[in-house]
């Protein structure tokens, strides 16, 4: 399987938990996972529990490396993430029990600085990478629609929209499910979050017209992990199973 998931959402909906938790289910099922961080502020690091992002190189600088490599052949073969340019490659990732992650760009300052080789980057990598069997890739980013609007997403098979039982969460979701349609995303899912009632799910499934994939339940024990410091990837009791209904449906859905 090679699946490449997208996720998106309002800010602060719970994105990044999600796609954490999301890895560490795939990693109970014996799946290899690439996790890119495309938040301008990236966080996953820390909800994996991996040390020493501040030393990995960002992808963005892969372009560059990339051309000189490649001789400035388009469709360079080092987006193919295979072993045999593993070695290229790991000054740009983090690896732990299974799990790699790649971080995309550095943090942009409030004066700005574009944010182009970013995303040209991403929507190569997402559109060009050749996987190995049984890997599969989950990209994190950054709250609201640009991406969409930008299309960097569009070599995505599928988008995940995190969505909270509120009228403007809702309409917010609405609103990227229609974009991500318009740019081609074959696969789009609602996934709930801090659900805490079935009146939070009747609601959603209400405004949304449909039930998402899966509800994760506003969990005290996530909470305090992650003001510990301490991975949210590892937490499985109180989500009612969610992260593993999640990839049912993804994968039943394929
Ligand atoms: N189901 C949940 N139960 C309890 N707390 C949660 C849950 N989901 C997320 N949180 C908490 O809510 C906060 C925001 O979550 P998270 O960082 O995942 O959101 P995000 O959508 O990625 O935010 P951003 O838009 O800033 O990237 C975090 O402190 C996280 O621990
Ligand atoms: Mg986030």
């Amino acid at each position: 399987m090679t699946v490449k998931i997208a996720v998106s959402g309002k800010g602060g909906v719970g994105k990044t938990t999600v796609m954490a938790l999301l890895a560490g289910e795939l990693r109970r099922q014996g799946q290899a996972v690439l996790v890119i961080d495309a938040d301008p502020s990236p966080h996953m690091a820390q909800a994996l529990g991996m040390a020493g992002a501040e030393d990995v190189r960002p992808i963005a600088e892969m372009g560059r490396l990339l051309a000189e490599r490649a001789g400035k052949t388009e469709g360079s073969p080092f987006y193919n993430l295979n072993p045999e340019v593993n070695d290229l490659l790991r000054d740009f990732m983090l690896e732990q029990d299974g799990i790699r992650l790649m971080i995309l760009g550095a943090v942009r300052t409030a004066e700005g600085g574009c944010a182009c080789p970013e995303n040209h980057v991403l929507r190569k990598m997402l559109k060009k990478m050749l996987l190995t069997a049984k890997e599969v890739v989950l990209v994190d980013m950054e709250a609201g629609i640009e991406h969409l609007g930008r299309g960097t997403v569009a070599g995505a098979d599928c988008l995940l929209i995190v969505v909270i039982p509120s009228k403007s969460g809702v309409r917010t979701a609405l609103k990227i499910r229609q974009m991500a349609k318009d740019v081609g995303i074959p696969r789009i899912f609602f996934v709930g979050n801090l659900v805490q009632s079935e009146a939070d799910r009747d609601f959603l499934c209400a405004e949304l017209g449909e039930e998402p994939a899966a509800c994760f339940p506003d969990s005290v024990l996530l909470r305090q992990t992650e003001r510990d410091g301490r991975p949210v990837l590892a937490v499985r009791e109180g989500l009612n199973d969610a992260p593993k209904m999640l990839l049912e449906k993804m994968l039943t859905a394929a």
